[in-house]
């Protein structure tokens, strides 16, 4: 696990942005693993001020979504379809016959979840996930208890994450129940992974997934077993660490 703490949420996205940017340039065909969420908005920003300044040239990348709520159709201003496409995807030259996320209306939803595993492959693997972390240590929507070896499925999700995520919508009652979300072991076959955390109630989950013993109880505990994760946080997000880190 490579930990990287910085001084600020601007520090940490244009870190993150930096690292994305780097392996565009190396790999114009990059597959590029997404993630929704307050955190990743200004690693977002960053990208789209490096594609309108520089021509940081994103044509020929493909981009998967880890996870879309059941229920919830592209157009829905809730959805991470709407999410993604007002944050990122418009400001960009993305091809859109390559830009997969789940489909929450999907009817067959099993046969879905199959069919994305299957785009996954079929692009020769995702090789950097940006990924955000739950105050509960959930990754994407997998929940605490979730297993380390799941792939892209229908999930429950945590009373805790729908109260976080009511924020988004009129009430607690309108946020769905259930999302369709990468699995773990899916997202542990990405080649490069980059944790984003930020803000002082991420600091247990931080604590937990970095020092704590890996466990389903906290799915990020699961990057210490990937080769190549980046962990990059901001001061009050690292402030439980106990360990010294440098660098
Ligand atoms: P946040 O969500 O970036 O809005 O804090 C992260 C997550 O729940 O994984």
């Amino acid at each position: 696990m490579l930990l990287r703490i910085t001084g600020n949420y601007d520090e940490m996205s244009e870190l993150a942005a930096g690292i994305v940017a780097e392996r565009l340039r190396k790999n114009p065909a990059l597959v590029l693993g997404l993630a929704t969420g307050s955190t990743p908005l200004g690693t977002y920003r960053a990208l789209i001020r490096m594609h309108r300044e520089q021509g940081l040239d994103f044509s020929r990348v493909t981009t998967f979504n880890l996870d879309e709520y059941i229920g919830l159709g592209a157009t829905h201003p809730q959805s991470y379809h709407r999410f993604m496409e007002e944050h990122l995807f418009q400001h960009l030259n993305l091809d859109r016959r390559f830009t997969f996320i789940a489909d929450g209306m999907a009817k067959d939803v099993e046969a879905h979840c199959d069919w994305y595993e299957e785009q996954i492959r079929l692009s020769g693997g995702i090789d950097i996930q940006i990924l955000g972390i739950g105050r509960n240590g959930h990754l994407a929507f997998n929940e605490p208890g979730s297993s380390l070896g799941s792939r892209t499925r229908i999930k429950p999700l945590s009373e805790e994450t729908r109260r976080d995520n009511a924020r988004y919508f009129a009430s607690l009652e309108a946020v769905p129940t259930h999302a369709i979300t990468m699995g773990i072991g899916t997202i542990m076959e990405a080649r490069e992974l980059i944790l984003l955390a930020s803000g002082d109630t991420k600091a247990d989950a931080v604590k937990a997934a970095v020092e704590g013993p890996i466990t389903a109880i906290v799915p990020a505990s699961i990057m210490q077993m990937h080769r190549r994760a980046y962990v990059i946080v901001d001061q009050p997000a690292a402030a439980k660490l106990t360990r010294t880190y440098l660098g």
